[in-house]
């Protein structure tokens, strides 16, 4: 018996050698330790031996048995963890990280300041938590004035609201320094508004103020038409109407030939072949009284833009609130 026992233990191990698949694996173990298993034949035996020499054959066939459970129990583990590996396809492609790219208002915004830069201005910046007095007073709009009317917002308190446009950025600038100033103002504005295809609460406006001596209306003129031909092409002509501002005086409204049919007439720039674009005009007295500059030497010309609106022309974009939903499947179009 003592020398079955060896024999089984080398074939098995010859076996167990041999096999290719987790199924060999279960194949060996059902041949050698299956009920009708020659391990289990011999522990039914173990009767029929004297009784003097049961205990030693027993522990025999124990230590057998364990060894043989212990072989199995590895190779199946080594199946198991080959299989694992072989269901990554390294012939697969390879996942892409997405690549980041910037919002179409950041492009938009990047190509006015790069047109500007390039005509002497530089970039200033303002809070957008503002103060009654640099938001409306110092810009010629007093308490109770009915051009409040028109830009209603949050008020944090009564003297402390969110900005309504950029043009505090003018007085923080002028206060700051003397003339020459050439800079644009970008930021985000607030206003009292319900979000339709055109209206958002908040948006985003690029200021524009040039002081010096001998400044006039038309360096604004030339100053706006270049930005149109730079922005949307040679071929865009600009008109300037009269119209009010009270930081301003004369002021004036500016419109862009339409980007869409280039001044013919179309359906977007309701047959007019003109888009309204923001106002402008050169700097009223007052303000420049309220940042103690001379009027009477000093004179200058400012001018507002709404970035949101041009990028939605630049874009061919039909609804303001799609830039601020973050929908991927519209910022990656851009
Ligand atoms: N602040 C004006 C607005 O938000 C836009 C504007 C008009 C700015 C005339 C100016 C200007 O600097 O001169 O409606």
């Amino acid at each position: 018996m003592e020398q079955e026992i060896q024999r089984i233990r080398e074939n098995f191990f010859q076996e167990i050698q041999q096999v290719q698949s987790a199924k060999d694996v279960e194949a060996v173990r059902v041949k050698y330790l299956g009920r009708k298993g020659p391990v289990q034949q011999l522990f039914k035996q173990l009767g029929t031996l004297n009784p003097e020499d049961r205990p030693r054959v027993g522990k025999l066939l124990n230590t057998l048995r364990q060894e043989l459970e212990t072989a199995v129990k590895e190779k199946q583990q080594q199946f198991k963890t080959r299989e694992k590996r072989e269901r990554i396809d390294l012939s697969l492609p390879g996942r892409k990280p997405p690549v980041g790219r910037k919002h179409p208002l950041t492009q938009t915004l990047d190509e006015i300041k790069a047109i500007f830069t390039a005509m002497g201005f530089t970039v200033a910046d303002g809070p957008e938590v503002e103060t009654d007095y640099y938001n409306f007073e110092a810009l010629n709009i007093p308490k109770n004035h009915p051009s409040r009317n028109m830009q209603d917002t949050l008020y944090i308190t009564e003297d402390i609201l969110l900005r309504t446009h950029t043009s505090p950025v003018q007085i923080r600038t002028m206060q700051s320094q003397q003339p020459p100033v050439r800079i644009i103002a970008p930021g985000r504005v607030y206003r009292r508004d319900t979000p339709d295809a055109s209206h958002s609460p908040f948006f985003h406006q690029v200021e524009g103020l040039c002081v010096d001596h001998g400044i006039s209306f038309a360096d604004l003129k030339a100053v706006i038409s270049e930005f149109a031909r730079k922005m949307f092409g040679t071929d865009i002509k600009v008109r300037f109407r009269p119209s009010f501002f009270p930081f301003t005086e004369p002021s004036l409204e500016y419109d862009f030939n339409c980007v869409f049919c280039r001044g013919k007439g179309c359906k977007v720039c309701k047959y007019t072949g003109w888009m309204e674009i923001s106002g402008a005009g050169m700097v009223d007295p007052n303000v420049f009284k309220a940042v103690g500059y001379d009027p009477e030497t000093i004179t200058g010309y400012a001018f507002g833009m709404g970035v949101d609106r041009i990028a939605m022309l630049k874009f061919g974009i039909d609804d303001i609130r799609l830039f601020f939903e973050n929908d991927m499947r519209f910022l990656t179009q851009f």
